[in-house]
């Protein structure tokens, strides 16, 4: 039996709020499931630049890449915006070294945490966004600020698309069968350049409904008809947009994990939103995202989707109980939540000995 090697970064301000609470429900749901791992805990973000001057060191990128599994926090904030290498740099440059071009972005919305949702009406809400995230704006160069113009740079690659839109629908052929892609197509030459190669990938794949979607229509349809999407196959900007805007769906950006892979290696684990300064210090964090982010990588990385389970069931018991934090109109503290999961786990567990005398 080998031990899982995970290395956790644990970030700023929320993010060692919640890293905490992840880690307490890994431990409760491993107990006793011959499930055995090691924790290393490196600095990260803005953390690493106040130990180290680099918000991802040398030392961060080794352990990263030598584990079975990363989880990650958040990193970020106001006290580090004018450094000359800001935290979000670091996360960009993690996300390239360990070429994790896939960032999967679950929005579902479970029977117990519809009350939390915004949407008049109550709809079966449960897709995927494939976001790209290794390339596009964010990595494209040249890109330039002067005084009196600056410029960034749109570039996708044959290849870069191609490997994305795969995966997006291997992931439809095990889901509803449905790839959306939301792009620009009616102004982009990148998005053109999307759509040609997204339809010859969904050629190789007969049994999913392919469609497309231009951006600004997409992010209505999200509020407005959710329940029509199934994996939503996207650009590295879009995506990042448009997985916090799913977020709210379900209440809260405080709810959505994410992982990201690539073709091997490690794959990394974190939640969606950022490390939250207007709430962090004050014990209120909601650690569902970070919480889920745990059971993404037990299921994707260690194929204990039985694990996964139990958690992802232990967070609709305390959101049946009542037990949220303010972001869901709640009252309780992120630790109280994190010991109402856990409770709910261990008398799952109980019940279930007990039932099988
Ligand atoms: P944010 O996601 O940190 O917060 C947006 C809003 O959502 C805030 O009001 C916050 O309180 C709330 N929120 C987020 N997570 C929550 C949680 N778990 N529980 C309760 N409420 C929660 O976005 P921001 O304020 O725009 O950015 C803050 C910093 O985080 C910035 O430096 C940004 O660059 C960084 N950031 C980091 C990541 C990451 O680490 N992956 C992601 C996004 C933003
Ligand atoms: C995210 C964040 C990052 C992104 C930032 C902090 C660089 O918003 O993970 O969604 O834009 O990818
Ligand atoms: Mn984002």
């Amino acid at each position: 039996n080998q031990i899982a090697q995970i290395t956790a970064l644990a970030g700023d301000y929320i993010g060692p709020e919640i890293m905490a609470a992840g880690q307490k429900v890994l431990a409760t749901v491993a107990k006793n499931q011959n499930f055995d791992y090691q924790i290393t805990d490196m600095p990260f973000g803005g953390d690493a630049i106040d130990k180290t001057g680099d918000p991802l060191p040398q030392e961060t990128i080794d352990a990263s890449k030598n584990a079975d599994a990363i989880l990650l926090a958040a990193i970020g904030g106001p006290k580090w915006d004018k450094a000359p290498r800001r935290p979000e740099q670091g996360l960009l440059q993690i996300r390239q070294e360990l070429n994790l071009f896939a960032n999967i972005r679950p929005t579902k919305i479970t029977p117990a945490m519809m009350k939390f949702s915004p949407l008049k009406q109550e709809k079966p809400v449960d897709f995927v966004i494939v976001r790209e995230l290794t390339s596009g704006i964010y990595f494209g160069t040249p890109r330039e600020k002067h005084d009196e113009y600056a410029l960034d740079t749109m570039r996708y690659t044959r290849t870069e698309i191609e490997r994305i839109a795969r995966l997006a629908f291997e992931m439809a052929s095990k889901r509803r069968n449905h790839v959306t892609l939301v792009d620009k197509a009616n102004v982009l030459d990148t998005s053109k350049f999307w759509r040609e190669i997204t339809a010859e990938v969904a050629q190789e794949f007969p049994n999913v409904t392919y469609d497309q979607s231009y951006v600004d229509a997409a992010s209505m349809k999200i509020i407005a008809s959710p329940e029509q999407f199934d994996v939503i196959l996207t650009e590295n900007l879009f995506g990042d947009i448009l997985s916090d805007e799913a977020a709210q769906t379900t209440g809260s950006l405080g709810t959505i994990p994410s992982m990201s892979k690539g073709i091997d290696g490690p794959a990394l684990y974190e939640p969606i939103h950022g490390s939250a300064p207007d709430i962090a210090g004050k014990g209120i964090a909601n650690p569902f995202s970070m919480v889920k982010s745990v059971a993404m990588m037990l299921a994707n990385s260690f194929d204990r989707q039985d694990l996964a389970d139990q958690i992802m069931t232990g967070i609709d018991v305390a959101v049946e109980r009542g037990i949220v934090t303010p972001d869901l109109g709640g009252t309780a503290t992120t630790d109280e939540v994190t010991a109402t999961i856990i409770d709910a786990i261990n008398e799952r567990r109980n019940s279930y000995a007990t039932d099988n005398v």
